[in-house]
């Protein structure tokens, strides 16, 4: 049991903000949210000298922010070594050159043991509390995934790759028998549900048959059982480059969307990373089934060679969050992923040009917001996840971070005089650095503390 004592920024309402100046937030034993004062309340004071004098107060200082925990949807943990190689080849080279061989190395437990806590503590570092991860083929290393979000205190959603399809899996990556592979996912579902020490389920299973081309039409199906069988996440990829969306029309005459449609895959908890290529028909059915789309706009300029429909999807009210795709992008952090969110938009939009006929340049009216690209990363991922995270209201997981924008070496500067509370935050946005960041809560567990 502690509060939290300062100022703080959140977006109830996706494309605006909330900045309280002096707020006190109680937590209790189980990580939830249990009050937010501010001064205006009556026993404000009271409260305040109260956590006080049980030296349960951490008190913020002027130059820190207490900001709701980032949320990314889309992380391939094996590829953390990946990093930054290879982005200028197209996606099915990129797979096969890299990601394949490096994939399958994590057979090997030690190597697993090598990579994995690393790639958790840099993501905790960078404010990512709650992570959607796909991992690789290998269910034993799949949990050891899972075992490092728990002992690191991160909520974690690790999802058992599925890649069955013997003409687009290379003979070195690929799972024995798709009735095996069944049988094991199974087994990972009930393993990382029973782990020693989630008894809250801060760690979840994930369903994830890679993308249609890596999976057989029995995988699909039998994955669509367990979907229903055990009510757990799903993940995968969805109409992601022209090749993978020609692959899906050629092999089953539909959309991505309305193949895991057809094998009981779309759920409340299915998130599709990427979902360039969407129907109108596709949109019904995400909104109907109430998925969600991991939108990963620095991957998608790699990798889709076409731009998100990022303006339509958030008006159309889909659940939308955002992902990093580490390493179909190279960086692991959420508030880099934001800003590349407002580029893509930006880049897709029209200019206007005295030479060229109107709307032959762009897509008019297709950006998005700074602050909506922030709601997405907090209140978006936290609807796609089926958590209550990503505000500071009673009854939501104390999922927080703080950014101090006084650190030594911050490329924040921030004048009060002359910042209003939105300029403040739009360059907290744009501008935060795993530096800035002092301390990460997850679940009202301190997992970052500088
Ligand atoms: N499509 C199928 N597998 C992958 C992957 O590992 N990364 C990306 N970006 N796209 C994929
Ligand atoms: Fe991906």
């Amino acid at each position: 049991k502690f509060a939290v004592l300062g100022q703080y920024f959140h977006c109830p309402i996706k494309g605006d903000f909330e900045y309280a100046q002096q707020a006190l937030i109680q937590v209790d034993n189980n990580g939830t949210i249990v009050s937010v004062m501010t001064e205006a309340d009556a026993d404000f004071h009271t409260q305040v000298s109260f956590f006080s004098s049980k030296n349960q107060l951490i008190e913020l200082s002027s130059s820190q922010y207490l900001m709701p925990g980032m949320v990314d949807l889309h992380v391939h943990a094996p590829q953390f070594p990946q990093a930054g190689k290879g982005l200028d080849l197209p996606l099915y080279d990129w797979l096969q050159d890299y990601t394949f061989p490096l994939e399958a190395k994590f057979a090997d437990m030690d190597f697993t043991k090598q990579i994995y806590p690393s790639l958790v503590k840099s993501l905790l570092a960078n404010g990512t509390t709650s992570a959607v991860y796909f991992a690789t083929i290998h269910k034993d290393s799949s949990v050891e995934l899972a075992r490092e979000c728990l002992k690191q205190g991160q909520r974690g959603f690790v999802g058992k790759v599925n890649m069955d399809e013997a003409s687009q899996c290379p003979p070195f990556y690929i799972e024995h028998s798709t009735a095996d592979a069944l049988k094991e996912t199974e087994q990972f579902v009930q393993e990382v549900i029973g782990l020693e020490g989630n008894e809250q389920q801060l760690v979840s299973p994930v369903l994830t048959p890679r993308f249609v081309p890596s999976c057989t039409s029995e995988m699909l199906q039998g994955l669509g059982e367990l979907a229903q069988k055990y009510q757990c996440h799903v993940q995968t990829h969805c109409s992601e480059s022209d090749w993978a969306r020609d692959y899906s029309q050629q092999m089953y005459g539909k959309t991505d969307a309305e193949i895991y449609r057809d094998f009981g895959l779309m759920t409340n908890r299915t998130i599709l990373a990427h979902s360039i290529f969407l129907t109108p028909a596709d949109h019904a059915i995400i909104k109907e089934t109430g998925a969600s789309i991991a939108h990963c706009p620095l991957s998608n300029m790699y990798f889709a060679n076409a731009a998100m429909q990022s303006r339509e999807i958030l008006d159309n009210g889909l659940k939308c969050g955002l992902g990093s795709d580490l390493a179909g992008a190279p960086i692991p952090s959420i508030f880099h992923t934001c800003l590349d969110a407002v580029n893509h938009s930006r880049v897709r939009e029209d200019g206007t040009s005295t030479y060229l006929p109107a709307d032959t340049r762009g897509e008019s009216g297709s950006r998005i917001s700074f602050l909506e690209s922030y709601w997405m990363a907090t209140v978006g991922g936290g609807q796609a996840i089926d958590a209550k995270v990503g505000l500071f209201q009673p009854g939501f997981e104390f999922d927080a971070l703080v950014v101090d924008t006084a650190v030594s070496d911050s490329n924040i500067f921030i004048i009060d005089e002359m910042d209003s509370a939105k300029d403040k935050l739009e360059k907290i946005i744009t501008l935060n650095n795993r530096q800035n960041i002092c301390k990460v809560w997850v679940k009202g567990q301190l997992v970052i503390n500088k």
